[in-house]
């Protein structure tokens, strides 16, 4: 018999990623997934391309990761769209969301680190771990990073601790 939680009332964790098939930014991604699967809590996670993800997502998330290449000194175009399509339908009802940002770069991610912690002020989410940049081709360190990324968060929910 399953002693898992009835999806209502397990905490949902809602990972939206920008990048290529293939690409660094989806390694990235695969090793956070891999890191909330072996934390092994009873949390929901939900993780789909940022252009592919809306406003339920983001009202059904109880956590939010956010992996993005950098591009131009800013975050990729598409988490910008979607921060253009949700921002107002949401706000008001994401007040204190707890996050954290993971970013693929050539040799900066500031800039794209920069741009989402502003844009979530707006939202008034809560940062809940140092945001993660990975600089050129992710190394075994740099994935095990991503990996601990994803169990920090799926642990800090679980907890209700974040
Ligand atoms: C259009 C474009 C713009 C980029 N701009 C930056 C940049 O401003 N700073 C930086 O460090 N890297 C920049 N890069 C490099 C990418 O961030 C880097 O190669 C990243 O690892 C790509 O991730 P991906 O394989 O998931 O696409 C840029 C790449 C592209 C294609």
């Amino acid at each position: 018999m399953s002693s898992a939680l009835p999806s209502s009332s397990r905490p949902h964790l809602l990972l939206i990623y920008a990048g290529h098939a293939g690409g660094r930014t989806h390694a990235l991604v695969e090793a956070v997934k891999r890191g909330v699967a072996d934390a092994g809590e009873d949390v929901e996670l939900r993780a789909l391309p940022a252009l592919a993800a809306g406003i339920d997502d983001l009202l059904w998330a109880s956590g939010l990761l956010i992996g993005t290449p950098e591009h131009f000194g800013y975050m990729a175009g598409a988490i910008k769209d979607f921060f253009d399509r949700t921002f107002y339908p949401v706000q008001g009802r994401v007040d204190g969301l707890p996050y954290a940002i993971f970013v693929s770069a050539g040799n900066d991610g500031s800039g794209a680190v920069a741009s989402i912690e502003r844009i979530a002020l707006g939202y008034r989410w809560k940062p809940c771990a140092e945001a993660l940049i990975v600089k050129g081709e992710p190394s075994v360190a740099d994935l095990q990073r991503c990996a601990e990324l994803g169990q920090t968060l799926s642990a800090g929910l679980a907890l209700g601790v974040l």
